[in-house]
Protein backbone atom coordinates (compact mmCIF):
# COMPACT_ATOMS: atom_id res chain seq x y z
CA UNK A 1 0.00 0.00 0.00
CA UNK A 2 1.67 3.23 -0.83
CA UNK A 3 0.51 6.59 0.26
CA UNK A 4 1.39 8.81 -2.58
CA UNK A 5 -0.75 6.58 -5.20
CA UNK A 6 -3.71 6.94 -2.27
CA UNK A 7 -3.62 10.81 -2.53
CA UNK A 8 -3.57 10.67 -6.68
CA UNK A 9 -6.42 8.68 -6.32
CA UNK A 10 -8.39 10.91 -4.33
CA UNK A 11 -7.19 13.61 -6.28
CA UNK A 12 -8.44 12.05 -9.59
CA UNK A 13 -12.05 11.11 -8.13
CA UNK A 14 -11.93 15.05 -7.13
CA UNK A 15 -11.55 15.23 -11.00
CA UNK A 16 -14.20 12.81 -12.04
CA UNK A 17 -16.42 14.22 -9.53
CA UNK A 18 -16.31 17.48 -10.92
CA UNK A 19 -15.90 16.27 -14.77
CA UNK A 20 -19.78 14.54 -13.97
CA UNK A 21 -20.66 17.94 -13.02
CA UNK A 22 -18.88 20.16 -15.02
CA UNK A 23 -20.59 23.51 -15.20
CA UNK A 24 -22.01 23.40 -11.81
CA UNK A 25 -20.87 24.30 -8.29
CA UNK A 26 -20.29 21.50 -6.11
CA UNK A 27 -19.59 22.81 -2.06
CA UNK A 28 -16.62 21.24 -0.81
CA UNK A 29 -18.64 19.86 1.87
CA UNK A 30 -20.25 17.27 -0.68
CA UNK A 31 -17.23 16.75 -2.08
CA UNK A 32 -15.78 15.80 1.22
CA UNK A 33 -18.86 13.50 2.69
CA UNK A 34 -18.68 11.85 -0.66
CA UNK A 35 -15.02 10.56 -1.28
CA UNK A 36 -14.22 10.84 2.62
CA UNK A 37 -11.54 12.73 2.38
CA UNK A 38 -11.30 16.08 4.69
CA UNK A 39 -11.87 19.93 3.23
CA UNK A 40 -8.48 20.51 3.44
CA UNK A 41 -7.48 17.22 1.10
CA UNK A 42 -10.00 18.82 -1.01
CA UNK A 43 -8.46 22.13 -1.23
CA UNK A 44 -5.08 20.43 -2.04
CA UNK A 45 -6.46 18.74 -4.52
CA UNK A 46 -8.00 21.54 -6.44
CA UNK A 47 -4.70 23.64 -5.98
CA UNK A 48 -2.75 21.23 -7.63
CA UNK A 49 -5.00 20.30 -10.23
CA UNK A 50 -5.25 24.05 -11.04
CA UNK A 51 -1.09 23.37 -11.23
CA UNK A 52 -1.73 20.55 -13.68
CA UNK A 53 -3.72 23.16 -15.68
CA UNK A 54 -7.66 22.46 -14.83
CA UNK A 55 -9.45 25.92 -14.68
CA UNK A 56 -11.20 25.27 -11.29
CA UNK A 57 -13.50 28.54 -10.04
CA UNK A 58 -14.23 28.73 -6.35
CA UNK A 59 -16.56 30.67 -4.91
CA UNK A 60 -17.23 31.10 -0.97
CA UNK A 61 -20.74 29.50 -1.05
CA UNK A 62 -21.11 27.95 -3.89
CA UNK A 63 -17.93 25.62 -4.19
CA UNK A 64 -15.98 24.74 -6.93
CA UNK A 65 -17.28 24.41 -10.93
CA UNK A 66 -14.58 22.45 -13.42
CA UNK A 67 -14.22 25.35 -16.13
CA UNK A 68 -12.17 24.27 -18.58
CA UNK A 69 -9.48 21.09 -19.23
CA UNK A 70 -6.00 21.54 -20.30
CA UNK A 71 -4.94 20.68 -23.68
CA UNK A 72 -2.47 18.24 -22.40
CA UNK A 73 -2.62 14.90 -23.08
CA UNK A 74 -2.68 13.04 -19.62
CA UNK A 75 -3.66 9.67 -19.77
CA UNK A 76 -7.40 10.33 -18.06
CA UNK A 77 -8.16 13.15 -20.30
CA UNK A 78 -6.97 11.01 -23.70
CA UNK A 79 -9.28 8.30 -22.12
CA UNK A 80 -12.41 10.42 -21.17
CA UNK A 81 -12.90 11.20 -24.99
CA UNK A 82 -11.70 8.19 -26.73
CA UNK A 83 -13.41 6.37 -29.14
CA UNK A 84 -11.15 3.32 -30.50
CA UNK A 85 -11.65 -0.33 -29.03
CA UNK A 86 -8.25 -1.29 -28.81
CA UNK A 87 -5.44 1.40 -29.53
CA UNK A 88 -4.63 3.39 -27.10
CA UNK A 89 -6.40 2.06 -24.21
CA UNK A 90 -2.91 1.27 -23.18
CA UNK A 91 -1.14 4.67 -22.62
CA UNK A 92 1.85 5.82 -21.57
CA UNK A 93 2.40 9.28 -20.81
CA UNK A 94 5.66 11.95 -20.71
CA UNK A 95 5.83 15.66 -19.52
CA UNK A 96 8.99 14.79 -20.91
CA UNK A 97 10.99 12.02 -22.56
CA UNK A 98 14.21 11.07 -25.00
CA UNK A 99 11.82 9.43 -27.82
CA UNK A 100 8.70 7.95 -27.61
CA UNK A 101 9.54 5.45 -30.55
CA UNK A 102 12.83 4.15 -28.21
CA UNK A 103 10.24 3.86 -25.16
CA UNK A 104 8.19 2.25 -27.30
CA UNK A 105 10.80 -0.34 -28.61
CA UNK A 106 11.54 -1.14 -25.08
CA UNK A 107 7.98 -1.99 -24.51
CA UNK A 108 7.46 -3.60 -27.41
CA UNK A 109 10.90 -6.33 -26.49
CA UNK A 110 8.88 -6.68 -22.68
CA UNK A 111 6.19 -7.64 -24.52
CA UNK A 112 3.59 -4.44 -24.40
CA UNK A 113 0.76 -5.61 -26.28
CA UNK A 114 -0.64 -4.07 -30.16
CA UNK A 115 -2.16 -1.17 -29.48
CA UNK A 116 -0.18 0.47 -26.62
CA UNK A 117 0.35 4.30 -27.53
CA UNK A 118 3.70 6.11 -26.10
CA UNK A 119 2.58 10.21 -25.87
CA UNK A 120 4.96 12.83 -24.58
CA UNK A 121 4.53 16.74 -23.98
CA UNK A 122 8.19 17.14 -25.10
CA UNK A 123 10.88 15.54 -26.73
CA UNK A 124 14.57 16.32 -26.05
CA UNK A 125 16.39 13.59 -28.29
CA UNK A 126 13.17 12.95 -31.09
CA UNK A 127 14.11 11.22 -34.05
CA UNK A 128 13.50 11.83 -37.48
CA UNK A 129 14.42 9.80 -40.53
CA UNK A 130 17.98 9.02 -41.75
CA UNK A 131 19.30 9.70 -38.68
CA UNK A 132 17.92 13.37 -38.43
CA UNK A 133 16.40 14.90 -35.17
CA UNK A 134 12.71 16.13 -34.71
CA UNK A 135 11.98 19.27 -32.74
CA UNK A 136 9.39 18.51 -30.92
CA UNK A 137 8.57 21.13 -28.15
CA UNK A 138 6.84 21.13 -24.93
CA UNK A 139 3.07 21.40 -25.58
CA UNK A 140 2.97 22.11 -29.02
CA UNK A 141 2.55 19.40 -30.97
CA UNK A 142 1.58 15.84 -30.98
CA UNK A 143 4.80 13.42 -30.43
CA UNK A 144 3.52 9.77 -30.00
CA UNK A 145 4.17 6.32 -30.78
CA UNK A 146 2.25 3.22 -31.50
CA UNK A 147 3.04 -0.33 -30.90
CA UNK A 148 1.20 -2.99 -33.71
CA UNK A 149 2.00 -6.44 -34.28
CA UNK A 150 0.41 -7.05 -37.54
CA UNK A 151 0.40 -10.66 -39.24
CA UNK A 152 2.18 -9.76 -42.26
CA UNK A 153 5.38 -10.52 -43.72
CA UNK A 154 8.29 -7.59 -43.52
CA UNK A 155 7.28 -6.71 -46.83
CA UNK A 156 4.76 -5.71 -46.36
CA UNK A 157 5.64 -3.37 -43.56
CA UNK A 158 6.20 -0.34 -45.57
CA UNK A 159 2.34 -0.57 -46.42
CA UNK A 160 1.23 0.59 -42.54
CA UNK A 161 3.63 3.51 -42.92
CA UNK A 162 1.18 4.56 -45.92
CA UNK A 163 -1.35 3.92 -43.63
CA UNK A 164 -0.50 6.16 -40.89
CA UNK A 165 -0.42 8.74 -43.71
CA UNK A 166 -3.76 8.26 -44.69
CA UNK A 167 -5.43 8.16 -41.01
CA UNK A 168 -3.56 11.69 -40.42
CA UNK A 169 -4.73 12.98 -43.07
CA UNK A 170 -8.58 12.31 -42.44
CA UNK A 171 -7.71 13.15 -38.88
CA UNK A 172 -6.52 16.34 -39.51
CA UNK A 173 -9.20 16.91 -42.26
CA UNK A 174 -11.87 16.54 -40.00
CA UNK A 175 -10.66 18.57 -36.93
CA UNK A 176 -9.22 21.50 -38.93
CA UNK A 177 -10.96 21.49 -42.21
CA UNK A 178 -7.05 21.69 -43.66
CA UNK A 179 -6.52 19.70 -46.66
CA UNK A 180 -2.86 18.14 -45.92
CA UNK A 181 -0.75 16.61 -49.12
CA UNK A 182 1.28 13.09 -48.94
CA UNK A 183 4.96 13.08 -50.14
CA UNK A 184 5.88 9.57 -50.74
CA UNK A 185 5.85 7.83 -48.74
CA UNK A 186 5.37 9.21 -45.87
CA UNK A 187 5.92 13.29 -45.47
CA UNK A 188 2.37 15.34 -44.72
CA UNK A 189 2.98 18.59 -46.28
CA UNK A 190 0.69 21.94 -45.41
CA UNK A 191 1.11 24.78 -48.90
CA UNK A 192 4.61 22.87 -49.64
CA UNK A 193 5.61 22.88 -46.10
CA UNK A 194 6.46 19.69 -44.06
CA UNK A 195 3.76 19.83 -41.12
CA UNK A 196 4.20 16.19 -40.47
CA UNK A 197 6.40 12.79 -40.17
CA UNK A 198 6.18 9.42 -39.35
CA UNK A 199 9.19 7.43 -38.05
CA UNK A 200 8.50 3.72 -38.98
CA UNK A 201 10.54 1.29 -37.18
CA UNK A 202 10.24 -2.88 -37.18
CA UNK A 203 11.33 -5.63 -35.59
CA UNK A 204 11.29 -8.70 -37.82
CA UNK A 205 12.38 -12.48 -38.66
CA UNK A 206 13.23 -13.06 -42.25
CA UNK A 207 9.35 -14.06 -42.62
CA UNK A 208 7.69 -12.60 -39.98
CA UNK A 209 7.13 -9.18 -38.44
CA UNK A 210 7.42 -9.22 -34.56
CA UNK A 211 6.44 -5.52 -33.78
CA UNK A 212 6.15 -2.12 -35.82
CA UNK A 213 6.74 1.11 -33.97
CA UNK A 214 4.98 3.71 -35.42
CA UNK A 215 6.19 7.67 -34.35
CA UNK A 216 3.91 10.24 -35.46
CA UNK A 217 5.03 13.60 -35.01
CA UNK A 218 2.41 16.50 -36.04
CA UNK A 219 3.39 19.97 -35.64
CA UNK A 220 0.34 21.30 -34.18
CA UNK A 221 0.91 25.00 -32.67
CA UNK A 222 5.11 25.48 -32.97
CA UNK A 223 5.64 29.04 -34.26
CA UNK A 224 7.90 29.75 -36.66
CA UNK A 225 11.09 30.56 -34.40
CA UNK A 226 10.42 27.30 -32.96
CA UNK A 227 12.07 25.86 -35.97
CA UNK A 228 16.12 25.44 -36.72
CA UNK A 229 17.35 28.00 -39.05
CA UNK A 230 17.97 24.70 -41.34
CA UNK A 231 14.18 22.93 -41.53
CA UNK A 232 12.18 26.59 -41.12
CA UNK A 233 12.04 26.88 -44.89
CA UNK A 234 10.56 23.51 -45.27
CA UNK A 235 8.51 23.17 -42.40
CA UNK A 236 5.40 24.28 -40.72
CA UNK A 237 2.37 23.61 -38.27
CA UNK A 238 -0.97 23.34 -38.83
CA UNK A 239 -1.02 26.67 -36.31
CA UNK A 240 1.19 28.40 -39.21
CA UNK A 241 -1.23 27.40 -41.63
CA UNK A 242 -4.63 28.15 -40.19
CA UNK A 243 -3.65 31.48 -39.13
CA UNK A 244 -4.82 29.81 -34.94
CA UNK A 245 -3.94 27.27 -32.61
CA UNK A 246 -5.61 23.82 -32.78
CA UNK A 247 -6.86 22.15 -29.93
CA UNK A 248 -4.34 19.21 -29.48
CA UNK A 249 -6.07 16.72 -27.48
CA UNK A 250 -9.28 15.70 -29.50
CA UNK A 251 -6.70 15.89 -32.45
CA UNK A 252 -4.76 13.12 -31.17
CA UNK A 253 -7.93 11.35 -30.20
CA UNK A 254 -9.25 11.38 -33.72
CA UNK A 255 -5.78 10.34 -34.89
CA UNK A 256 -5.82 7.51 -32.60
CA UNK A 257 -9.64 6.59 -34.09
CA UNK A 258 -8.59 6.80 -38.01
CA UNK A 259 -5.47 4.87 -37.38
CA UNK A 260 -7.59 2.34 -35.44
CA UNK A 261 -10.04 2.15 -38.89
CA UNK A 262 -7.69 2.00 -41.43
CA UNK A 263 -5.69 -0.77 -39.68
CA UNK A 264 -8.61 -2.58 -38.92
CA UNK A 265 -9.75 -2.68 -42.58
CA UNK A 266 -5.84 -3.08 -43.52
CA UNK A 267 -6.22 -6.54 -42.31
CA UNK A 268 -9.34 -7.37 -43.48
CA UNK A 269 -9.08 -5.93 -47.03
CA UNK A 270 -5.96 -6.10 -47.78
CA UNK A 271 -3.76 -2.71 -49.10
CA UNK A 272 -6.24 -1.65 -52.23
CA UNK A 273 -8.37 0.68 -49.66
CA UNK A 274 -5.50 2.04 -48.38
CA UNK A 275 -4.15 2.83 -51.50
CA UNK A 276 -6.61 4.24 -53.23
CA UNK A 277 -7.02 7.04 -50.07
CA UNK A 278 -3.02 7.21 -50.26
CA UNK A 279 -3.38 8.48 -54.25
CA UNK A 280 -6.06 10.36 -53.55
CA UNK A 281 -3.87 12.55 -50.91
CA UNK A 282 -0.62 11.97 -53.01
CA UNK A 283 1.03 15.53 -54.17
CA UNK A 284 3.92 13.14 -55.61
CA UNK A 285 1.82 11.53 -58.48
CA UNK A 286 2.52 13.06 -62.02
CA UNK A 287 5.21 15.04 -60.74
CA UNK A 288 8.63 15.27 -61.82
CA UNK A 289 10.57 14.25 -58.90
CA UNK A 290 13.99 13.28 -58.07
CA UNK A 291 14.12 10.25 -55.73
CA UNK A 292 17.06 10.03 -53.62
CA UNK A 293 17.53 6.09 -52.42
CA UNK A 294 20.56 4.56 -50.66
CA UNK A 295 21.99 3.43 -54.09
CA UNK A 296 21.62 5.98 -56.37
CA UNK A 297 19.86 9.32 -57.38
CA UNK A 298 17.27 9.22 -60.20
CA UNK A 299 14.89 11.51 -61.81
CA UNK A 300 11.82 11.36 -63.65
CA UNK A 301 7.89 11.19 -63.47
CA UNK A 302 5.86 9.51 -60.62
CA UNK A 303 3.50 7.55 -61.61
CA UNK A 304 1.68 5.47 -59.31
CA UNK A 305 2.34 3.48 -56.59
CA UNK A 306 2.19 -0.69 -56.74
CA UNK A 307 0.14 -2.90 -53.92
CA UNK A 308 3.23 -2.85 -52.10
CA UNK A 309 3.38 1.05 -51.78
CA UNK A 310 7.13 0.91 -54.08
CA UNK A 311 6.80 4.12 -55.89
CA UNK A 312 7.30 3.66 -59.54
CA UNK A 313 9.04 6.27 -61.51
CA UNK A 314 9.83 6.93 -65.58
CA UNK A 315 12.78 8.77 -66.39
CA UNK A 316 13.38 10.73 -69.59
CA UNK A 317 14.41 7.51 -71.58
CA UNK A 318 11.24 4.93 -70.96
CA UNK A 319 13.21 3.22 -68.10
CA UNK A 320 10.69 2.56 -65.11
CA UNK A 321 11.98 2.01 -61.76
CA UNK A 322 10.71 0.99 -58.68
CA UNK A 323 11.55 2.09 -55.30
CA UNK A 324 10.58 1.02 -51.51
CA UNK A 325 12.51 3.70 -49.83
CA UNK A 326 14.32 6.72 -50.29
CA UNK A 327 13.52 10.14 -50.07
CA UNK A 328 11.65 11.95 -53.04
CA UNK A 329 12.11 16.09 -53.63
CA UNK A 330 9.90 17.31 -55.76
C1 LIG B 1 10.58 12.16 -40.25
O1 LIG B 1 11.80 12.33 -40.31
O2 LIG B 1 9.85 12.63 -41.11
C2 LIG B 1 9.97 11.34 -39.14
C3 LIG B 1 9.71 12.15 -37.89
C4 LIG B 1 9.07 11.33 -36.79
C5 LIG B 1 8.95 12.08 -35.49
C6 LIG B 1 8.17 11.31 -34.45
S1 LIG B 1 7.76 12.27 -33.04
C7 LIG B 1 7.25 10.85 -32.17
C8 LIG B 1 8.22 9.74 -32.53
N1 LIG B 1 9.38 9.76 -31.65
C9 LIG B 1 10.50 10.07 -32.30
O3 LIG B 1 11.62 10.17 -31.78
N2 LIG B 1 10.23 10.25 -33.61
C10 LIG B 1 8.83 10.06 -33.90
Amino acid sequence: YNISMAIEGSKQQVLEFLRRHRGEYISGEDLSRDLAISRTAVWKHIQSLRQEGYRIDAQTRRGYCLLATPDCFYPEEVTAGLETAWLGRTLYYYDEVGSTNQVAKELADDGAPEGTVIVAECQTGGRGRRGRSWISPARKGIWFSVILRPRVAPVQAPQLTLLAAVAVVAAVRERTGLPLGIKWPNDLLAGGRKVCGILTEIKAEIDAVEYIVLGIGLNANLEAGDFSPEVSPQATSLYLELGRPVERLPLFQRILSCLEKWYERWQDEGFAPVREAWKEASITLGQEVRVNSWREVFQGVALDIDDEGSLLVRDAGGRIRRFNSGEVSL
